[in-house]
């Protein structure tokens, strides 16, 4: 039975949300501030995974899309968010002979230009240039500068893999990419120079640097008003960071602030006992703490944020604990909807096949979670 024009209320739950107008109000934001910057976006899409939310980025005015797996782009590219001069950028490396095969793949169907993949290895780099030559295509390359991941060592070690990639003939080298992390301003600035500096020394060297990527939700403002980067890549912003939001937003640095969008809507099935209350939202809809923590939650009930002594999720079950004298204890009942809002949107959105979208308190659309489970 369609769930459109339902009230809230009706969801069956665990259910995961969208609010459409504090999603629009983030996506607004962000590209009111990129205008401004005159800074490209290219929203990495292993936060949201929906093509519906590709395409509102795209119309919003993003320059394509990343995604962090072969197989994320294969599937969003397949969905049809392509579209006009939009292109898709694969974050990271691939060291697999086959996965190779099929970058090269979707370039030649869909065209040169339309998909980029990130490298940091001159192995790589043969492979995709042997099978590009074999395919009569140029394979496009970003190369990625390390601030503590994968990449090239930014500086010389740059230069000296860009000079050996202009050497390959079934390679079209676009620039460079250095996600620097949702890290302090102060760091972001460092890492920044580095990555535009590298940019530099590259194009003294005779290359063309054309796209100079970088940059996270937490450092939007940092790196997007940074002299010579040419685009931002941040993802989940979409759902929301700063004091009331998800993501890696809940220690949010540098003052960012977006709404938070997205909730893990849940029911309360027992009240019996005193000390606690407990719903049916639990690890398996909002799996994934940041950084190895165990999953935190904020939660929201008639509208207004709750504060429990403690929330502890097990698989299927979310249970509030309140000390006696909590007052807060009182707002709740068996039968009640509660919202969850989940620490780290990325992994809790994988969790789910789709998304309910809601406007003023009834559901406008439901948007499947297209490239869940694309791991590879
Ligand atoms: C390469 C890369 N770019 C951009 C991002 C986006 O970060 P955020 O979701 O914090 O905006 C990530 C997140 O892990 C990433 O790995």
């Amino acid at each position: 039975m369609s769930l459109i024009g339902k009230p809230v209320e009706e969801i069956p739950t665990p259910a995961l949300i969208l609010d459409l107008e504090k999603f629009q109000w983030n996506i607004d934001k962000m590209f009111k501030f990129a205008k401004k910057a005159g800074v490209q976006v290219r929203p990495h899409a292993k936060t949201f995974k929906a093509a519906a939310i590709c395409n509102k980025l795209i119309e919003a005015g993003a320059n394509g899309v990343m995604t962090q797996k072969l197989s994320e782009a294969e599937v969003l590219l397949n969905s049809g968010i392509l579209y006009g001069d939009k292109t898709i950028l694969i974050s990271q490396e691939i060291a697999d002979q086959g996965k190779i095969e099929r970058v090269v793949g979707m370039t030649v169907a869909m065209g040169e230009g339309k998909v980029i993949t990130s490298i940091d290895s001159l192995q790589e780099a043969e492979i995709i240039s042997r099978i590009a030559e074999r395919w009569g295509v140029k394979q496009d390359v970003l190369l990625e500068i390390t601030h503590g991941r994968c990449g090239v060592s930014p500086g010389e070690d740059a230069v000296w893999v860009a000079k050996r990639l202009m050497k390959l003939p079934g390679l079209n080298f676009r620039g460079i990419y250095g996600y620097e992390n949702p890290v302090e301003r102060e760091v972001a600035l460092v890492r920044d120079k580095l990555t535009v500096d590298t940019a530099e020394a590259i194009r003294d060297a005779g290359i063309d640097v054309e796209i100079v990527s970088a940059g996270s939700t937490a450092t939007y403002e940092v790196t997007g008003t940074y002299k010579g980067i040419t685009e931002i890549e941040p993802g989940s912003f979409v759902f929301g960071a700063g004091s009331e939001g998800s993501g890696y937003g809940w220690d949010a640095k540098n003052g960012v602030f977006f709404k938070n969008s997205l909730t893990v809507l849940t029911q309360v099935i027992s009240d019996r006992h005193q000390d606690r209350v407990v719903t049916d939202a639990g690890l398996k809809v909002m799996s994934g703490g940041h950084r190895g923590t165990d999953p935190i939650v904020q939660i929201i009930t008639d509208g207004e944020y709750l504060v429990p002594d403690r929330v502890g999720l097990s698989e299927e079950h979310g249970t509030l604990y309140f000390k006696e004298g909590n007052e807060e204890r009182s707002r709740m009942r068996w039968g009640q909807k509660v919202q969850f809002v989940p620490n780290h949107c990325c992994t809790t959105v994988n969790q789910h096949d789709e998304m309910v979208v809601v406007k003023d308190g009834r559901v406008c659309a439901v948007w499947p979670v297209t490239t869940r489970g694309r791991y590879q």
